[in-house]
């Protein structure tokens, strides 16, 4: 049975361990990051002199959805979440967003990255005192690589591809070792796959690691998004509330593996994934370049668990594009109001990065298809914030002028209320598997995985749940790996 390697290699992990001691590292565990107010008191009281985005080891426990919403100085509340109303949405049905703009470098994927890094540190099998570690990625997860690895001492490659950004250019400048830029767009990650097979032969001591096939960035998720989901629920489900499933656009596809979580809880509900229409890979093994940067990467990525997934949606970019200008421009904004969306929610929908207006219109697709009236919930993610795609809104201003009200008038209709049930699948069992098999052209064709796992990754019961069972394993290494660092 496949799980995450826990072997541990003794003389690399004190290698870890002396590194932890000089430079004041202290790891917090999968039930810290889900219940922040386990994190001892002292620890809790040094966050608050240390900023939100700040290269401080103790901002390893910050890897949690219930930051206080502040940039500096914020301690533990509840798992940041919003409610859009109908108003906003065009169907009844309740869609709650889980924000991710709270974690250290404004998106989530600091918590996929630790999940692939942290195990290999404390069992030894990655040496931050001999070895570099490599973050491909089309953006969040090497900046959040990079990120945690400057917090765990260990130096950093980023790649991404070259026309990702400016703001993820930017910022990782200041924080990785080095940054690798590939050739193309956001969906050119066979480029990405090709410069980890490069270094990998370099010779230099490294170690890769691989967000599309790590299984600890889909633990990750399972266990910690996965819970935080069902704390929002509990938190705003009414007597007649009925949850009837989550939307999540696929990157890497570890986000998603938190409505594999929530299925557990309730079998009824729906795991919806989503992509761009310009790239429809899941759809209609397609393949496109598109603009909602960080998601559909013209393959299936080996850590989604594809026959738990219930239906695919495609999400033109161009509605993407035009509503992150109605959501985040003077006028556009002045119409939601106008038009009866609450002010207090059209000031906060800059927390809407791109891949969350996808999110968000994926679950407002699917609410259309399955008929989902006001007790219904379907749950989504805002991966990242505007904050990252400042630069993108700027382009658009310099390519086609001002924003005007007429602009705000067609886009709110086009693209938010008019959004209807086309470029969608629900997945029969061939459909499932037919998107199954489509991860045998890069997995075990191209990236060397075998034949029989790919068959286990379907036909084996147990292949998922035994990866899910693993967190408390890995937060006893933890525990233990702090022990020894001896700084608790
Ligand atoms: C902005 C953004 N949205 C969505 C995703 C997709 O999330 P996942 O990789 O967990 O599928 C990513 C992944 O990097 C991302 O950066």
């Amino acid at each position: 049975m496949t799980t995450i390697d826990l072997t541990i290699h003794k003389d690399r992990r004190a290698n870890a361990i002396k590194r932890a001691k000089e430079r004041n590292i202290i790891i917090p565990t999968f039930a810290e990051m889900k219940d922040p107010s386990k994190i001892p008191a002292k620890i809790q009281k040094e966050l608050k002199g240390i900023g939100l985005w700040d290269i401080h080891p103790r901002n390893l426990f910050r890897i949690t959805w219930k930051n206080q919403p502040t940039a500096s100085g914020g301690t533990f509340g509840g798992v940041n979440f919003l409610e859009l109303p109908s108003t906003l949405t065009g169907v009844p049905a309740r869609i709650v967003v889980l924000v991710g703009k709270w974690f250290p470098t404004g998106a989530h994927k600091v918590g996929a990255a630790f999940g692939c890094l942290v195990p290999r540190l404390v069992t030894g099998q990655f040496d931050p005192t001999t070895q570099k570690a490599v973050w491909p990625s089309t953006g969040n997860y090497c900046r959040g690589g990079a990120y945690d690895s400057a917090l765990l001492a260990c130096e950093s490659i980023a790649i991404l591809p070259e026309e990702m950004s400016q703001e993820r250019f930017d910022w990782l400048a200041s924080v990785a070792g080095e940054t690798i830029k590939t050739p193309g767009s956001e969906s050119n990650v066979k480029e990405i796959f090709d410069k980890c097979w490069e270094l990998r032969n370099s010779g230099e001591d490294l170690m890769i690691f691989n967000q599309f096939d790590e299984f600890g960035n889909y633990l990750w998720h399972y266990e910690v998004t996965g819970h935080a989901m069902e704390e929002v629920l509990k938190q705003v489900m009414r007597p007649n509330d009925r949850y009837r499933g989550m939307a999540s656009a696929t990157g890497s596809a570890g986000t998603i593996a938190s409505g594999d979580y929530m299925k557990q809880l309730f079998p009824d509900s729906k795991i919806v994934a989503s992509e761009a229409l310009q790239c429809p890979t899941l759809l209609e093994n397609g393949f496109g370049a598109h603009r909602i940067e960080g998601i559909g990467d013209k393959h299936v990525p080996w850590i989604h668990n594809t026959k738990n997934t219930d239906m695919v949606v495609a999400i033109d970019d161009n509605a993407v594009v035009n509503l992150a200008r109605l959501f985040n421009e003077e006028s556009g904004r002045a119409f939601l109001i106008e038009k009866g969306v609450p002010e207090g929610t059209v000031n906060q929908l800059d927390l809407l990065g791109f891949s969350g207006i996808s999110n968000v219109l994926s679950a407002i697709k699917a609410a259309k298809y399955y008929e989902l009236g006001e007790n219904d919930i379907m749950l989504t993610v805002l991966t990242d914030s505007m904050e990252l795609y400042r630069s993108r809104l700027h382009e658009m201003h310099q390519e086609y002028g001002q924003y005007t009200e007429r602009d705000a008038a067609a886009d709110f209709a086009r693209y938010l209320h008019g959004q209807s049930t086309d470029n969608m699948l629900e997945l029969r069992y061939t459909d499932r598997r037919r998107v199954h098999n489509l991860k045998y052209y890069t997995w075990v064709e191209q990236q060397g995985k075998t034949y029989e796992e790919i068959q286990q990754q379907w036909y084996q019961d147990d292949y998922w749940s035994g990866i899910r069972k693993q967190a408390d394993e890995i937060d006893e290494l933890i525990v233990e790996f702090n022990k020894e660092v001896g700084l608790m």
